[in-house]
């Protein structure tokens, strides 16, 4: 099956609402051409996810936000629900990006509450693994990789499954301008997707989609996504700037 390709833009915490707007006015400028061939998702703040929408009426571009709480509503000061994201015309919700396990405290027991939560409310989550430098060194990077996924996504069924995607970050390659080789992401990247096979169907691994994270840029993105289990990007600091994530999205053609 032919996975249409996935580039979505993390930013993380950059920009108000105003600068939002802005480079969102810019982006809708830039993908107008590539909208059929590949999903263009950006991935705002919560506070500027409500204008930024309004902003993407009609333009081939979908909204995700960069995490959730599990419950629907309650007392969670300073949290957000996925009922909520839904509304407010998310299509997607980043979950367990390794600034969160790593920085938040999340885990894959709360990873996996989250992707159900993005599920009941009708998104699709971007489920994050990857490895650190220290367990990549220690030949740790499959085992640890594999652990995520199996602790992600725990309790789904194929058919969900399926319509997930997957972000494969190394953390030593997140915002340090070393990205992984094209075959370091694609070793990791058929790894997963067999597993995803092993546990769900050869259909559900044919289907599900792996995004590479991590240092992504103009210059490395056509490699790292011209491998065969590369089906996209999760950008950081590249989709701040509208000519560089462009030229991304222009890679993944
Ligand atoms: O979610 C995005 C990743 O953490 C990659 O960030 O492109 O700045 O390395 P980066």
């Amino acid at each position: 099956s032919r996975r249409r390709k996935i580039v979505a833009g993390n930013w993380k915490m950059n920009k108000t609402v105003p600068e939002a707007l802005a480079l969102v006015r810019e982006l809708r400028g830039a993908v107008t051409s590539v909208g059929d061939v590949v999903e263009v998702v950006v991935a705002p703040t919560y506070l500027a996810l409500q204008a930024v929408h309004v902003a993407l009426e009609g333009a081939p571009l979908q909204l995700a936000a960069q995490n959730c709480h599990w419950e629907s509503s309650g007392a969670f000061t300073g949290e957000v629900s996925a009922p909520m994201l839904a509304e407010l015309g998310c299509a997607y919700v980043i979950v367990g990006h390794s600034e969160r396990r790593q920085l938040f405290g999340e885990t894959d027991e709360t990873v996996n509450k989250k992707a159900k939560a993005v599920l009941a409310a009708k998104m699709t989550p971007i489920l994050c693994v990857g490895e650190t430098l220290a367990e990549r060194e220690a030949n740790r990077t499959l085992e640890v990789v594999e652990r995520q996924v199996r602790g992600g996504l725990e309790g789904f069924e194929a058919k969900d499954v399926a319509s997930f995607v997957l972000a494969y970050e190394p953390v030593w390659a997140i915002g340090t301008g070393r990205n992984a080789t094209s075959a370091q992401a694609q070793e990791v990247h058929a790894a997963i997707r067999a597993l995803v096979g092993r546990l769900y169907g050869e259909e559900t691994a044919a289907q599900v989609r792996i995004q590479y994270g991590g240092s992504v840029k103009p210059d490395n993105a056509a490699e790292l996504l011209g491998q065969p289990d590369v089906d996209g990007a999760l950008v950081g600091g590249a989709s701040l700037k509208v000519g560089d994530f462009a030229a991304i999205i222009q890679a993944a053609r």
